[in-house]
């Protein structure tokens, strides 16, 4: 185990940190007296709301605190309330299983448990060798961070470990966040993106907490969520999301972007949500409810209306500036946690239902085909959309299929049972099957992070023609260079141990019970470990199609978080994290569904 020396404050810091803080005590004090005395309001809603959190527990470092005690220098409003459960209870998620065969019983054990060993074998590497680190060098050995030195791997791992039924490893890392992790500065660079750390950290602290109740891991919530909410202090409320928080600790005055990516702020609403779900403070939901209003408001009048594009302005609140909509990177998750704010406040809230509804109709008329595959099969993708200049709602398809799109099949199946929509399901059936092709097309079985698929004008009917294709690839490739046929371009061949496509093939077997889903994430499975794996752990690869693909020495947390989890929930008892009594975020961390009791 290394020590974990630039996590911690050097004692210079230290002292400026204990100085900073004495300071804003006082300064808190002044405000909060002067405030009082001029002011006859109810007191919960002063100015300096960041000083309104609920007492925190012993233990406390006192640098946590400085993101509830620095005043505000755009202070909210009064929090609009919690929503309130409503009367319309949603349909339920999950087929009803019923008892299964003992060989079946037996294969799917077998096939879980070695899930389980590669989990079991990385946790162990990260554990002796990148401890606390964000991330473990799968190939050379030791660490790096890359998200704050906030111990990504761990936190993201936690529930995973809960879920497998690891549970000393589990208390032991609780451990470690309650004692060796501080949301104060970072040692990856002043700037963090707020994204990441939302999804990673807050939402790997969230699910944790909700699986196991340990209080410990509700406080180091409560201390993320503070840290992210101080992001929101800008003129018009609305977040910054590459956010430098060495100036915010300083309470240096910040504005919003004039641009940013739509996933970027559209991405905070569930973790967010929970958070005040469980500590019953509404301004953490507030906050990114605001946002969700914004969206509602622009929804109709984008250049294709139901989308909107992939950068916006946050500084103006415009959410059209660009011309570029996809399902892809930038964009995926804020759609993804439309149909999941649904979900997670367990009624069909008519705002979260208004935009699902208009955002997966648009996409089906913009961004979804039905790529030309040797087989005629069934199935589509999602590419990328560009808004056609005479602005008349038009667009133009590039046939560019990502593998961080392989959630949309997922997403469909989930809002088409939440919405009693069964067209949504099978276009969500239709779109998984369209990633499962891409892994099993390559000489890997791997799909690699973007191809360039051969459109076909219409979804229904989709015949092979093989000259056609030849025709989409192009004269100056050489025979020995073609790509897998189907496929016109591997535009970038890389894998980096992303889990798009198995959470979709797991939500898929969840839904529909149909065993075939097992049967393809048990072939993905054995694609991806024998592609990926390390003396160590498992690794990103520089090329899915090549006889002598190169290990890239890199394993991001999700692989933990998510890839790993799909994989050992697909081969678990439908009852283990029932997506009738929980909702995954975009990071595959389970909150507890409203209606579910404690
Ligand atoms: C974690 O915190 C404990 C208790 O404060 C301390 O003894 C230990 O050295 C810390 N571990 C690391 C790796 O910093
Ligand atoms: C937005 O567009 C949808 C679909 O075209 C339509 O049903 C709805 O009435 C529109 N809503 C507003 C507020 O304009
Ligand atoms: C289901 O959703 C699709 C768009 O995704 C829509 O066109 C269709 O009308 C919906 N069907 C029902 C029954 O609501
Ligand atoms: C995988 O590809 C092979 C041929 O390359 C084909 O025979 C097989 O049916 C495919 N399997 C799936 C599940 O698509
Ligand atoms: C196949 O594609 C080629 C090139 O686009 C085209 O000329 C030909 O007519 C197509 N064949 C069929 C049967 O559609």
């Amino acid at each position: 185990m290394r020590a974990r020396d630039s996590k911690w404050l050097a004692p210079r810091r230290r002292r400026f940190w204990a100085s900073l803080f004495a300071i804003a005590i006082c300064v808190i004090l002044i405000v909060t007296l002067s405030w009082h005395f001029t002011n006859d309001r109810d007191s919960h809603h002063g100015p300096s709301r960041g000083s309104g959190s609920p007492s925190t527990p012993g233990g406390q470092k006192d640098g946590d605190l400085i993101w509830r005690t620095l005043p505000w220098n755009n202070p909210l409003g009064t929090p609009r309330p919690l929503p309130t459960q409503g009367s319309k209870a949603l349909p339920a998620v999950q087929f009803k299983f019923s008892d299964e065969s003992d060989d079946d019983k037996k294969t799917r054990l077998n096939r879980r448990d070695a899930v389980k060993k590669a989990f079991e074998r990385c946790w162990t590497s990260y554990r002796d060798q990148a401890w606390l680190h964000d991330e473990l060098k799968p190939v050379s050995g030791g660490s790096k961070d890359t998200f704050g030195g906030w111990a990504a791997t761990l936190v993201d791992a936690l529930d995973t470990m809960w879920i497998m039924d690891m549970r000393d490893e589990f208390k032991e890392a609780v451990g470690a966040v309650d004692k060796n992790i501080s949301f104060v500065m970072s040692s990856s660079g002043d700037v963090i993106s707020l994204f990441e750390t939302n999804i990673r950290y807050l939402g790997g602290l969230l699910a944790a907490y909700d699986l196991s109740g340990d209080d410990r891991l509700k406080q180091k919530a409560t201390d993320a969520g503070d840290m992210i909410l101080k992001a929101f202090d800008t003129p018009n409320h609305m977040p910054i999301g590459r956010w430098n928080i060495k100036e915010a600790a300083e309470n240096k005055k910040q504005t919003a972007p004039s641009s940013t990516s739509l996933a970027e702020i559209g991405t905070l609403v569930l973790e967010l949500t929970r958070l005040s779900l469980i500590t019953g403070d509404a301004r953490y939901y507030d906050v990114t409810q605001h946002i969700t209003d914004l969206l509602d408001d622009s929804q109709n009048k984008t250049k294709l209306p139901g989308l909107w594009s992939n950068s916006v302005d946050p500084s103006e609140a415009k959410f059209d500036i660009g011309r570029s909509y996809s399902m892809g990177g930038g964009a995926d998750s804020a759609y993804e946690y439309f149909p999941k704010m649904m979900a997670l406040l367990d009624t069909l809230d008519p705002v979260y239902d208004r935009l699902y509804k208009r955002s997966m109709a648009a996409t089906q008329e913009h961004l979804i085909f039905r790529p030309m595959v040797p087989g005629g099969d069934d199935i589509l993708m999602t590419g990328y959309a560009s808004a056609k200049s005479t602005d008349d709602g038009q667009s133009t398809l590039t046939a560019d299929a990502e593998h961080l799109g392989c959630f949309a099949g997922g997403m469909y199946a989930l809002g088409g049972r939440l919405t009693s929509n069964d067209s949504d399901v099978e276009v969500g059936r239709r779109l998984t099957d369209g990633c499962v092709w891409a892994y099993n097309a390559t000489k890997s079985g791997v799909m690699p992070e973007t191809l360039l698929a051969v459109p076909c004008d219409e979804k229904t009917h989709c015949a092979w023609n093989e000259t056609a294709w030849r025709e989409a690839v192009g004269s100056d490739t050489s025979d020995d260079d073609l790509p897998p046929k189907g496929i016109a371009t591997l535009k970038s061949k890389n894998y980096i141990l992303r889990p798009e496509a198995i959470e979709s093939v797991f939500i898929m077997y969840r839904i529909t019970g149909d065993k075939a889903w097992q049967e393809k994430a048990w072939t993905m499975w054995q694609a991806v470990d024998s592609l990926t794996k390390t003396d160590l752990a498992n690794s990103a690869v520089d090329n899915v199609d090549s006889a002598d693909p190169k290990k890239l020495d890199s394993m991001e947390s999700f692989w933990l978080a998510e890839t790993l989890k799909y994989f050992y929930l697909v081969f678990s008892e439908p009852s283990l994290v029932s997506l009738d009594e929980w909702v995954l975020n975009t990071e595959a961390h389970p909150f507890k569904r409203r209606g579910v009791k404690s």
